[in-house]
């Protein structure tokens, strides 16, 4: 069957348009990374649930680390899918073009995407205790838990934790109202204030459309709605706009 969608929204479709992008850990559910809501998820392990809080008294760097460190040795198993790759393909076509993840586990940098904003921050990544330094940890299993930056002091996983405010997000704000063309993919949109994102770029007057094998918190809002799952209806929509580009 071929796709429809972006015809019928009646835009002018050219390499000029602006398109934002907002991922959640759907777009990773056919890498077979877990998502975090619904049966059999992350958060349904209240275990998983503390270790990701800043609220949980005290700061616990060893247990937090002990945490991602398991999250990271799944997520080395993984790669990319085709809708990760899709939206590299997109950066490069599009002039204007921003992504901005909800996810920590850098399957779009491993795809090749580069213009990316990760406001939950990146479980590759190392934040020091004491400067604040970011530094990068590809290697899994790490040296010692918690890992140190190279002042001695341990490093904390630049996450975001539930309680922390998220990052980058000014830039993330300024990217969804310039948008003329918005994708909320794989994202149950009910953590703010990411979810705040596809609101605004509709307020502005960008057309946006959703990808979701559900019916979503967004859903009633969007411009369109597609039930699918994002590696398999991302590449033929992409297909549709390299038909329809000027
Ligand atoms: P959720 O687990 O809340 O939602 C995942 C969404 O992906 C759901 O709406 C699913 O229906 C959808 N989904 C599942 N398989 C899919 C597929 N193959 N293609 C497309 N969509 C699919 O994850 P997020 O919305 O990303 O924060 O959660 C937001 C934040 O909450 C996460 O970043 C995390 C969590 O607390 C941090 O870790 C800081």
């Amino acid at each position: 069957m071929e796709f429809k969608i972006i015809k019928d929204l009646g835009i002018d479709l050219s390499r000029d348009l602006h398109v934002v992008i907002l991922t959640g850990a759907g777009i990773s559910a056919e890498s077979g990374v877990p998502v975090f809501r619904g049966r059999g998820s992350m958060w349904g392990n209240p275990t998983a649930r503390r270790l990701a809080s800043y609220a949980y008294p005290p700061w616990n760097n060893r247990g937090t680390w002990e945490f991602y460190e398991w999250r990271r040795q799944l997520v080395a198993k993984c790669s990319p899918n085709a809708a990760h790759y899709t939206i590299v393909e997109m950066e490069s076509f599009f002039n204007s073009f921003c992504l901005i993840t909800q996810n920590v586990d850098g399957l779009h940098r491993r795809a090749g995407s580069r213009n990316i904003v990760e406001l939950h921050g990146n479980m590759w990544m190392g934040r020091c205790l004491k400067d604040g330094e970011i530094v990068e940890l590809p290697e899994t299993p790490l040296k010692s838990i918690p890992p140190l930056h190279s002042c001695g002091e341990a490093l904390r996983p630049h996450v975001v934790q539930f309680g922390e405010p998220v990052l980058d997000f000014d830039r993330a704000l300024r990217e969804a109202m310039m948008a003329n063309l918005f994708f909320v993919i794989g994202t149950s949109g009910v953590v703010s204030p990411a979810r705040d994102l596809p609101l605004i770029a509709l307020r502005m007057r960008a057309k946006v459309i959703e990808i979701n094998p559900e019916e979503t918190v967004l859903t009633p809002y969007v411009t369109v709605s597609i039930r699918g799952k994002a590696a398999e209806v991302l590449p033929r929509i992409w297909m549709e706009i390299l038909k329809l580009a000027k």
